[in-house]
């Protein structure tokens, strides 16, 4: 495996985003591929066996491009898939997320939490196992901000119907005097000054971004996967949706500019390059 080879990072859309702009500061060498799977987004009403399957599709396609190491930047993905992919590819480390339930609950104060995410994220045995491990003695509130994903797929991050959607989720749980969101997904990051002014200053808002790329360098470190070049990496931009609209977003999300490449689904189950 070459240590240039680079590390392959998907998402329903444009959320893992989120996470490969913590995994670009924290390990600037490393080069990156980031598919987003916009043909499907969003994966949240989904359910876990079909997630699990486009899960496989992307991580045998990131595999064949030389990926060292997967990233599913995605809590819906993870829940479906993490347990399934690990045991299907023994060789392939991998980083899935999980809400953030066990830092939430170790510092609230009110002892009432809010979290975030799909419905299949509340599904899967991931979220219940990290509630009944480490939020024995607190309130967990829960909400799936319907349409929300959506709203940020479109760029529109601060407008009415995503404030609407959030006062929706975060209003009943203020009232239940909440201090701390968890951000079950990765497309709620892009969306944190909007909560914020919901929330207010005084209620902590997770976004598990840094603690996601603080856990690829430790894997990369246990695995002897680190690049050693001293340039900036390169990243790589792919989508199986419109890769001119998934531009515009990648520029107004992460302020850069950036040429995608597109893929198709052939049944579901590849991805093949899209020949223009
Ligand atoms: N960004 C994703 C997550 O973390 C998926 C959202 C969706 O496609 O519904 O759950």
């Amino acid at each position: 495996m070459s240590l240039a080879a680079p590390i392959g990072i998907f998402d329903s859309g444009v959320g893992g985003l989120s996470v490969l702009r913590a995994i670009r500061q924290q390990h600037p060498s490393e080069n990156l591929i980031y598919l987003a799977d916009q043909a499907h987004v969003p994966y949240g009403p989904r359910g876990l066996r079909q997630v699990q399957a486009f899960s496989e599709g992307i991580t045998r396609y990131l595999l064949g491009q030389g990926a060292k190491l997967i990233v599913i930047a995605c809590n819906t993905a993870s829940a479906a898939a993490l347990h399934h992919l690990r045991a299907t590819f023994p060789d392939v480390p991998f980083v899935g997320m999980e809400p953030a339930v066990k830092p939430a609950a170790e510092h609230t104060n009110s002892g009432v939490v809010g979290v975030l995410a799909t419905p299949t994220t509340f599904e899967g045995e991931l979220y219940a196992s990290v509630v009944e491990r480490f939020a024995q003695d607190v309130t967990v509130l829960q909400d799936t901000c319907a349409g929300l994903v959506g709203q940020i797929e479109q760029g529109k991050l601060d407008g009415p119907e995503a404030r609407r959607i959030l006062q929706g989720a975060l209003e009943p749980m203020l009232e239940s005097r909440l201090d701390t969101v968890v951000l079950g997904c990765t497309h709620y990051p892009f969306v944190i000054p909007l909560i914020q002014d919901i929330v207010g200053p005084q209620v902590n808002v997770i976004d598990p971004s840094p603690a996601i790329a603080r856990q690829v360098g430790r894997l990369l470190e246990k695995h002897t996967l680190q690049n050693p070049a001293r340039s900036i990496g390169v990243t790589r931009y792919l989508t199986s949706g419109d890769p001119v609209n998934f531009q515009e977003l990648i520029k107004k999300l992460l302020e850069q500019d950036a040429s995608a490449q597109m893929l198709s689904w052939q049944d579901d189950l590849e991805l093949v390059p899209q020949i223009s």
